[in-house]
């Protein structure tokens, strides 16, 4: 693109046997040929009829569609044209009349590699972006299967009870409040469980459960059937005034559960069996914390108890703590423990807050 012919001849002829080479007289003209036939570099001449070398740069460079093309100013050593003016306009590079043809080939070839190098890079970048987006669906989704998965066995574990009570009325009302309190657990894990189907459903419906803002104290409630199962002591701090938290209910619900059964399993052989519950929150976030003085974890377990199926109970799943590391990941928190063997362990979750406490 350029004024003179005779230059455009040259260029041509350098540039010819590579390329397809088009020239084009004018500003406007030129705008209009990139507009249309999309080519793969331009070189600019700095001084055109009408709309100079540097006006039609800023605009190509203005507009998403032709900002990538790259630009090679074409300026004259003898004239005063600023190649350093044409840079700030976006161009990639310029190149001086009187032409060494070496020159231009090599600037020509060399922006059309960057170009198509970056083309490619961009590519891939949006791929990754794309497969990251896919891995956290998968995530969650392995999130809500591994809820589900932990529901059928506490589930299952229930109804095994059930099966080897006897069809005829039990004799005793021991074996009557026995049969009940199995009833109540099934009722309840198929409650958490169906809890759980409703978000998994919704997930594959591309919905999800929608992340809301929750109170921890209310989400706490889920304990309430478990709790009266539970024979020991309880106690439950809770600081006023705890900031709501961003976050998708069931999930947090669930490991609400998953860390309380725990817990009651933990003091099962406690001379006097004691959990306590928090819920506190300060500069870090939200807190809640779950303390039971039973048998502790061997520190040789401690570095394995969040790994996928790890366990110590004959009929464990050791799902229970992986799922709560994933959702609290998800969540963009932690869950931390502190176990001393005999004595007890503390489980800690901690929750982002974001905005003023209510
Ligand atoms: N409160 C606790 N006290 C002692 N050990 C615990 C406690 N919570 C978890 N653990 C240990 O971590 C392991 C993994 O727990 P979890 O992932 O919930 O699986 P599961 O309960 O099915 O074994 C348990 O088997 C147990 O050894
Ligand atoms: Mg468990």
């Amino acid at each position: 693109m350029d004024d003179d012919p005779a230059h455009l001849d040259i260029l041509e002829a350098i540039l010819g046997s590579d390329h397809d080479v088009s020239a084009v007289t004018g500003g406007e003209e030129a705008l209009l040929f990139v507009q249309t036939e999309r080519p793969h570099i331009i070189l600019l001449d700095i001084l055109m009829p009408g709309l100079n070398g540097y006006e039609v740069c800023r605009r190509l460079k203005a507009l998403p569609e032709t900002a990538d093309i790259p630009v090679i100013f074409v300026t004259s050593r003898d004239a005063d044209e600023d190649e350093a003016r044409g840079l700030e306009y976006g161009a990639q590079d310029y190149i001086t009349k009187p032409f060494c043809p070496a020159v231009v080939r090599a600037r020509v070839r060399n922006h059309l590699l960057l170009a198509e190098q970056r083309e490619r890079l961009e590519k891939s970048i949006s791929l990754l972006e794309h497969e990251k987006e896919l891995l956290q669906q998968k995530a969650e989704l392995g999130i809500q299967a591994g809820g589900l998965a932990h529901d059928m066995a506490n589930i299952l574990t229930v109804l095994e009870v059930l099966r080897y009570i006897p069809r005829e009325r039990p004799g005793t009302d021991e074996e009557w409040a026995d049969v009940l309190a199995a009833v109540d657990m099934s009722v309840e894990s198929m409650d958490v469980g169906a809890g759980i189907c409703k978000g998994f459903t919704s997930y594959l419906r591309n919905v999800g459960e929608p992340a809301e803002d929750c109170s921890l104290s209310d989400l706490l409630q889920v304990l309430g059937m478990y709790r009266k199962r539970y024979k020991g002591a309880l106690t439950q701090h809770v600081q006023p005034a705890m900031p709501p938290v961003r976050c998708k209910a069931w999930q947090v619900r669930r490991v609400f559960v998953n860390l309380f059964t725990n817990a009651m399993q933990a003091v099962e052989q406690a001379a006097s069996p004691e959990i306590a519950l928090r819920l506190w929150h300060d500069a870090q976030g939200a807190h809640f914390s779950i303390t039971d003085n039973g048998a502790g974890i061997l520190p040789e377990h401690l570095p394995r108890i969040f790994e996928e199926s790890f366990t110590t109970k004959p009929a464990g799943t050791g799902l229970g703590l992986y799922m709560a590391r994933q959702i609290m990941d998800s969540h963009g928190g932690t869950i931390t423990v502190d176990s001393q063997p005999g004595k007890g362990t503390t489980f800690t979750l901690t929750f982002p807050v974001h905005g003023n406490t209510v």
